[in-house]
Protein backbone atom coordinates (compact mmCIF):
# COMPACT_ATOMS: atom_id res chain seq x y z
CA UNK A 1 0.00 0.00 0.00
CA UNK A 2 1.32 3.45 -0.82
CA UNK A 3 2.38 5.52 2.45
CA UNK A 4 0.48 7.95 2.35
CA UNK A 5 -2.98 5.74 2.00
CA UNK A 6 -1.37 3.69 4.74
CA UNK A 7 -0.80 6.63 6.90
CA UNK A 8 -4.49 7.80 6.03
CA UNK A 9 -6.17 4.97 6.92
CA UNK A 10 -4.14 4.62 10.16
CA UNK A 11 -6.88 7.96 11.22
CA UNK A 12 -3.52 9.80 11.45
CA UNK A 13 -4.18 12.54 8.58
CA UNK A 14 -5.64 13.12 5.50
CA UNK A 15 -4.00 11.87 2.38
CA UNK A 16 -2.70 14.95 1.46
CA UNK A 17 -1.32 15.65 5.06
CA UNK A 18 0.17 12.68 4.98
CA UNK A 19 2.37 13.62 2.32
CA UNK A 20 3.20 16.62 3.76
CA UNK A 21 4.08 15.08 6.83
CA UNK A 22 6.64 12.48 4.96
CA UNK A 23 7.68 15.28 2.90
CA UNK A 24 8.48 17.54 6.25
CA UNK A 25 10.66 14.49 7.81
CA UNK A 26 8.22 13.19 10.21
CA UNK A 27 8.14 9.78 8.86
CA UNK A 28 9.58 6.61 9.57
CA UNK A 29 9.60 3.68 8.26
CA UNK A 30 11.70 0.60 9.42
CA UNK A 31 13.91 3.11 11.73
CA UNK A 32 14.60 5.16 8.32
CA UNK A 33 13.15 8.86 8.03
CA UNK A 34 11.60 8.91 4.19
CA UNK A 35 10.97 11.47 2.15
CA UNK A 36 10.17 10.25 -1.07
CA UNK A 37 6.31 10.37 -2.28
CA UNK A 38 4.64 7.28 -3.35
CA UNK A 39 6.89 4.55 -1.32
CA UNK A 40 5.07 1.25 -0.69
CA UNK A 41 4.16 -0.35 2.57
CA UNK A 42 4.33 -3.92 3.35
CA UNK A 43 2.69 -5.79 6.15
CA UNK A 44 5.86 -6.26 8.10
CA UNK A 45 6.86 -3.00 7.53
CA UNK A 46 6.60 -0.19 11.02
CA UNK A 47 5.63 2.67 10.16
CA UNK A 48 6.15 5.84 12.55
CA UNK A 49 4.63 9.26 12.57
CA UNK A 50 6.50 11.78 14.76
CA UNK A 51 8.35 9.03 16.85
CA UNK A 52 4.55 6.73 17.64
CA UNK A 53 3.98 3.80 16.00
CA UNK A 54 0.82 4.01 13.80
CA UNK A 55 -1.06 0.63 12.32
CA UNK A 56 -3.10 0.91 9.34
CA UNK A 57 -6.36 -2.06 10.31
CA UNK A 58 -6.19 -5.06 8.14
CA UNK A 59 -9.69 -5.45 8.34
CA UNK A 60 -11.72 -2.16 7.96
CA UNK A 61 -15.30 -2.55 9.85
CA UNK A 62 -17.76 0.33 9.45
CA UNK A 63 -20.73 0.52 11.49
CA UNK A 64 -24.15 2.70 11.92
CA UNK A 65 -24.95 3.62 15.47
CA UNK A 66 -28.43 5.12 16.98
CA UNK A 67 -26.22 7.54 19.39
CA UNK A 68 -28.76 8.14 22.18
CA UNK A 69 -28.63 11.55 23.94
CA UNK A 70 -26.30 12.16 27.15
CA UNK A 71 -23.44 10.47 25.29
CA UNK A 72 -19.80 11.97 23.90
CA UNK A 73 -18.04 11.18 20.50
CA UNK A 74 -14.87 11.26 21.68
CA UNK A 75 -12.43 8.03 22.33
CA UNK A 76 -11.61 9.41 25.90
CA UNK A 77 -12.94 12.28 28.36
CA UNK A 78 -10.94 13.34 31.14
CA UNK A 79 -15.24 14.04 32.93
CA UNK A 80 -15.93 10.56 32.97
CA UNK A 81 -18.90 11.06 30.98
CA UNK A 82 -20.71 7.50 28.81
CA UNK A 83 -18.73 7.16 25.26
CA UNK A 84 -20.17 6.07 22.24
CA UNK A 85 -17.38 3.33 22.49
CA UNK A 86 -19.11 1.61 25.43
CA UNK A 87 -21.99 0.99 22.98
CA UNK A 88 -20.21 -1.21 21.03
CA UNK A 89 -20.21 -4.76 23.13
CA UNK A 90 -18.94 -6.97 20.22
CA UNK A 91 -16.61 -5.40 18.23
CA UNK A 92 -13.24 -6.22 18.51
CA UNK A 93 -12.03 -3.48 16.13
CA UNK A 94 -10.81 -0.21 17.51
CA UNK A 95 -13.33 1.90 15.86
CA UNK A 96 -13.29 5.64 16.08
CA UNK A 97 -16.44 8.32 15.37
CA UNK A 98 -16.28 9.92 11.61
CA UNK A 99 -16.81 13.46 12.81
CA UNK A 100 -18.91 14.25 16.18
CA UNK A 101 -22.37 14.68 17.70
CA UNK A 102 -23.10 16.63 20.65
CA UNK A 103 -23.41 15.49 23.52
CA UNK A 104 -27.28 16.01 23.78
CA UNK A 105 -27.38 15.59 19.89
CA UNK A 106 -28.93 11.95 19.36
CA UNK A 107 -28.98 9.83 16.02
CA UNK A 108 -26.82 8.08 13.31
CA UNK A 109 -23.38 8.34 13.57
CA UNK A 110 -20.91 6.17 11.73
CA UNK A 111 -17.39 4.48 13.32
CA UNK A 112 -14.93 2.94 11.60
CA UNK A 113 -11.32 1.87 11.64
CA UNK A 114 -10.62 3.26 8.06
CA UNK A 115 -9.37 6.21 8.63
CA UNK A 116 -8.84 7.12 4.97
CA UNK A 117 -13.04 6.78 4.52
CA UNK A 118 -13.29 8.72 7.93
CA UNK A 119 -10.84 11.97 6.26
CA UNK A 120 -13.13 12.07 3.11
CA UNK A 121 -16.14 11.93 4.79
CA UNK A 122 -15.31 14.69 6.95
CA UNK A 123 -14.11 16.48 4.52
CA UNK A 124 -16.62 19.28 3.38
CA UNK A 125 -15.42 19.40 -0.26
CA UNK A 126 -17.17 15.84 -0.67
CA UNK A 127 -20.41 17.65 0.21
CA UNK A 128 -21.72 14.71 1.72
CA UNK A 129 -25.09 16.42 3.06
CA UNK A 130 -26.60 15.32 6.80
CA UNK A 131 -29.69 15.24 7.59
CA UNK A 132 -31.09 16.74 10.60
CA UNK A 133 -34.24 16.71 12.40
CA UNK A 134 -34.95 19.36 15.05
CA UNK A 135 -37.42 20.82 16.96
CA UNK A 136 -37.16 24.45 17.67
CA UNK A 137 -38.71 26.82 19.81
CA UNK A 138 -41.27 29.07 18.64
CA UNK A 139 -42.29 30.08 15.37
CA UNK A 140 -39.96 29.49 12.28
CA UNK A 141 -41.46 32.07 9.51
CA UNK A 142 -40.90 31.70 5.72
CA UNK A 143 -38.21 34.55 5.82
CA UNK A 144 -36.43 32.58 8.43
CA UNK A 145 -36.59 29.29 6.44
CA UNK A 146 -35.17 31.50 3.22
CA UNK A 147 -32.39 33.06 5.85
CA UNK A 148 -31.26 29.79 6.98
CA UNK A 149 -31.39 27.78 3.81
CA UNK A 150 -29.30 30.89 1.80
CA UNK A 151 -26.70 30.59 4.46
CA UNK A 152 -26.44 32.94 7.58
CA UNK A 153 -23.62 34.14 9.72
CA UNK A 154 -23.00 32.12 13.11
CA UNK A 155 -20.76 34.05 14.49
CA UNK A 156 -17.91 34.86 11.82
CA UNK A 157 -18.28 31.93 9.42
CA UNK A 158 -21.49 32.16 6.74
CA UNK A 159 -22.99 28.60 6.30
CA UNK A 160 -22.78 27.50 3.06
CA UNK A 161 -26.66 26.94 1.19
CA UNK A 162 -28.38 24.47 3.40
CA UNK A 163 -32.21 22.47 2.18
CA UNK A 164 -34.86 23.19 5.03
CA UNK A 165 -38.34 22.16 5.55
CA UNK A 166 -40.82 23.04 8.03
CA UNK A 167 -42.78 19.43 8.67
CA UNK A 168 -44.89 20.67 11.92
CA UNK A 169 -45.83 24.18 12.94
CA UNK A 170 -47.04 23.66 16.52
CA UNK A 171 -48.25 26.40 19.04
CA UNK A 172 -44.96 26.77 20.61
CA UNK A 173 -42.44 24.90 18.64
CA UNK A 174 -41.48 23.27 15.68
CA UNK A 175 -40.20 20.30 14.00
CA UNK A 176 -37.82 21.48 10.87
CA UNK A 177 -35.44 19.37 8.38
CA UNK A 178 -32.21 20.93 7.83
CA UNK A 179 -29.96 19.31 5.28
CA UNK A 180 -26.04 20.70 5.56
CA UNK A 181 -22.87 19.31 4.35
CA UNK A 182 -20.68 21.51 6.60
CA UNK A 183 -19.95 20.38 10.43
CA UNK A 184 -18.86 23.15 12.27
CA UNK A 185 -18.98 22.80 15.66
CA UNK A 186 -22.62 22.79 17.15
CA UNK A 187 -23.78 24.68 13.27
CA UNK A 188 -27.17 23.30 13.52
CA UNK A 189 -27.63 24.68 17.21
CA UNK A 190 -25.92 28.26 16.11
CA UNK A 191 -28.10 28.59 12.28
CA UNK A 192 -31.25 28.33 14.41
CA UNK A 193 -30.05 30.67 17.28
CA UNK A 194 -29.30 32.93 14.56
CA UNK A 195 -32.56 33.23 13.64
CA UNK A 196 -33.81 33.44 16.83
CA UNK A 197 -35.44 29.50 17.96
CA UNK A 198 -33.47 27.61 20.55
CA UNK A 199 -33.28 24.01 19.33
CA UNK A 200 -34.46 21.96 21.82
CA UNK A 201 -34.05 18.28 20.40
CA UNK A 202 -31.65 17.65 17.80
CA UNK A 203 -31.36 14.05 16.04
CA UNK A 204 -29.35 13.40 12.77
CA UNK A 205 -31.40 10.91 10.47
CA UNK A 206 -29.07 10.53 7.60
CA UNK A 207 -26.06 11.01 5.82
CA UNK A 208 -26.06 11.34 2.26
CA UNK A 209 -28.44 8.69 1.20
CA UNK A 210 -27.60 6.32 4.35
CA UNK A 211 -30.55 6.45 6.08
CA UNK A 212 -30.62 5.56 9.72
CA UNK A 213 -33.83 3.86 9.25
CA UNK A 214 -35.62 2.14 12.14
CA UNK A 215 -32.35 1.06 14.10
CA UNK A 216 -33.44 1.59 17.75
CA UNK A 217 -31.17 4.17 20.08
CA UNK A 218 -28.21 2.93 21.49
CA UNK A 219 -28.38 0.28 18.76
CA UNK A 220 -25.64 0.02 15.92
CA UNK A 221 -25.77 -2.49 12.92
CA UNK A 222 -22.32 -2.80 10.63
CA UNK A 223 -23.00 -1.42 6.98
CA UNK A 224 -23.25 -3.64 3.60
CA UNK A 225 -20.55 -3.80 1.90
CA UNK A 226 -23.14 -1.38 -1.04
CA UNK A 227 -23.15 0.67 1.67
CA UNK A 228 -19.54 1.38 1.79
CA UNK A 229 -19.23 1.25 -1.50
CA UNK A 230 -21.69 4.22 -1.79
CA UNK A 231 -19.53 6.10 1.18
CA UNK A 232 -16.74 5.69 -0.84
CA UNK A 233 -18.25 6.84 -4.09
CA UNK A 234 -19.92 9.35 -2.12
N1 LIG B 1 -25.10 20.46 14.64
C1 LIG B 1 -25.21 20.65 15.96
O1 LIG B 1 -25.51 21.74 16.41
N2 LIG B 1 -24.98 19.62 16.78
C2 LIG B 1 -24.66 18.39 16.33
O2 LIG B 1 -24.47 17.47 17.14
C3 LIG B 1 -24.55 18.20 14.95
C4 LIG B 1 -24.77 19.27 14.12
Amino acid sequence: MRLNKYIAQAGVASRRKADELVANGNVKINGQTVREMGVDVGEEDQVEVNGRPIKAAKKFVTIMLNKPKGFITSMADEKGRPMVTDLLSDIEERLFPVGRLDFNTSGLLLMTNDGDLAQRLMHPQHKVYKTYRARVSGHLSSEKVAKLAKGIDIGGFVTSPARVSVIKQGDRSAIVEIQIFEGRNRQVRKMFAAVGNKVMELERIAIGDLRMGHLKEGHYRKLTPKEVEYLKNS
